[in-house]
């Protein structure tokens, strides 16, 4: 399976412009997230000659407008599309999403996009900004899982563990939006080193991650921390 990163915002630059957010592309037919900015996302999809109509299902890990600016085109254009989001994404955005006819999908539960893909159903986290519901998405290819989260509000503990819980097996490669960006050093250093309990052995730091999350990771995944960039392409 290959999983491009269509836009992150997290270099210094990105976030000096506001130019925030996540997007990635599974395979073709899979969006995962849909950047903070329109005009970027679309930007983006053109440069690195992505071809949106063969796009079959949308997830969005939550409702926080760093993820959904690019949805609205991506609906506006392409029929047929399956919408997955949790059961408390925002209510008026569930409204604007059916009313492109297109089919929500609301999922408290792990469910499977198409094979080989699914979501982690819906979690929550408590944040500064109360309790915040998302997915992330888990990828199994060749018996191995892959993770990869949005902003990881629920934790990245949390969602490791509901993953392995409902797979039964190990989280080879974590990737995303990880948000450390707020914790304090001591807890970064301990989320990051409660890693490989889980089985984790490669990690992809992105987005709302932080300097400070991605300097841990490379410290303690030595080796196993992968830097994506824009238009860049993994193997999982
Ligand atoms: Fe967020
Ligand atoms: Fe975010």
């Amino acid at each position: 399976m290959r999983i491009r990163l269509i836009a992150d915002g997290s270099s210094k630059w990105q976030r000096m412009i506001r130019r925030w957010g996540i997007a990635f592309l599974v395979d073709d037919d899979i969006l995962f997230d849909t950047f903070g900015d329109a005009r970027v996302f679309r930007a983006n999809v053109r440069r690195q000659r992505i071809d949106l109509a063969k796009v079959r299902h949308v997830v969005i890990s939550h409702d926080d407008w760093d993820h959904i600016a690019g949805l609205w085109d991506v609906l506006g254009q392409y029929k047929g599309l399956k919408v997955y989001v949790v059961p408390h994404f925002d209510p008026a955005l569930k409204k604007r999403i059916r009313s492109f006819g297109v089919t929500l999908v609301e999922a408290p539960a792990p469910l499977m996009v198409r094979e080989g893909v699914f979501t982690t159903g819906e979690l929550s986290g408590g944040t500064a900004r109360g309790i915040l519901y998302e997915q992330s998405l888990v990828l199994r290819d060749h018996g191995r899982l892959a993770v990869v989260t949005g902003c990881a509000h629920p934790k990245l503990v949390d969602i490791l563990t509901a993953a392995r819980g409902h797979f039964g097996q190990d989280v080879d490669m974590l990737m995303g939006g990880f948000h450390l960006k707020d914790m304090e050093p001591g807890e970064i250093k301990t989320t990051v080193r409660t890693l490989p309990r889980y089985g984790v052995r490669h990690v992809v730091p992105l987005h709302c991650t932080g300097a400070l999350g991605v300097q841990e990771f490379e410290r303690f995944f030595i080796g196993n921390c992968h830097h994506l960039r824009e238009g860049d392409v993994l193997e999982v």
